[in-house]
């Protein structure tokens, strides 16, 4: 994917990307100060949110393939279970029961597939927003510092999901994170970011 002179006012922030490559099959950190735009670029990628002017080339990747994991996750107000499924009851995909329920034993998360998806804690909506992202195994995936609020070793083992997921199909992630996260191990190529623009790309 290739973003070209992309700009979005947001309040006082100007966002402008004057030119950023997303090189498919690798894994992309996006990191940088509160408020500098990480969000805001994340929803211009997902189609959530409208440009002002500029051009993102999906390069051939379909809005289907796309998920998004956002900082505050939405969950529906159904039970773990149900909102897992949901993406694959969307896209008509056939739902194999022991193959949810494997993924569900690996989160730490079986004994609560019934329970109230509005009744978690913030940690557990974060795995649950994961999983529910990535079970129809979408080829870009946008994380919003989406694990910042699990412990060490809930982090670890996701970190371990994604590192697999990678592996096996070869998708494409972007991850926002923390300059100082455990995260930033994944990063194949970090894109410093700041009041609006890219500033810095590096390769680990
Ligand atoms: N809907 C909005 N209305 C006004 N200002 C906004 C809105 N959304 C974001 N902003 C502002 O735009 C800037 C960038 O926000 P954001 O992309 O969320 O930053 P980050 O994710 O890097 O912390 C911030 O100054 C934020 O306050
Ligand atoms: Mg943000």
């Amino acid at each position: 994917m290739r973003i070209t002179e992309l700009r979005k006012t947001v309040g006082k922030t100007d966002l402008y990307i004057e030119d950023l490559k997303i090189e498919s099959g690798r894994i992309h950190g996006l990191v940088g100060p509160n408020g500098c735009g990480k969000t805001t670029l994340l929803k211009l990628i997902m189609g959530t949110a409208e440009p002002d002017s500029g051009t993102i080339d999906y390069e051939g990747l379909r809005p289907a393939e796309i998920t998004m994991m956002s900082q505050r996750p939405y969950l529906m107000h159904t039970s773990v279970y149900e909102n897992i499924i949901y993406p694959l009851k969307i896209r008509g995909i056939r739902i194999d029961d022991a193959e949810i329920n494997a993924l569900l034993e690996r989160a730490g998360m079986l004994e609560i597939k019934d329970q109230y998806a509005g009744s978690l804690s913030s940690g557990e909506r974060q795995k649950l927003s994961f999983l529910r992202a990535t079970v129809f195994r979408p080829k870009l995936i946008l994380m919003d510092e989406t694990l910042s609020n699990l412990d060490a070793e809930s982090a670890g083992l996701f970190r371990e999901m994604i590192i697999e997921r990678h592996r096996d199909d070869g998708s494409t992630w972007l991850i926002v994170s923390h300059q100082w996260d455990a995260m930033n191990e994944l990063f194949d190529e970090v894109h410093h970011m700041e009041k609006g623009r890219i500033v810095k790309n590096e390769t680990p």
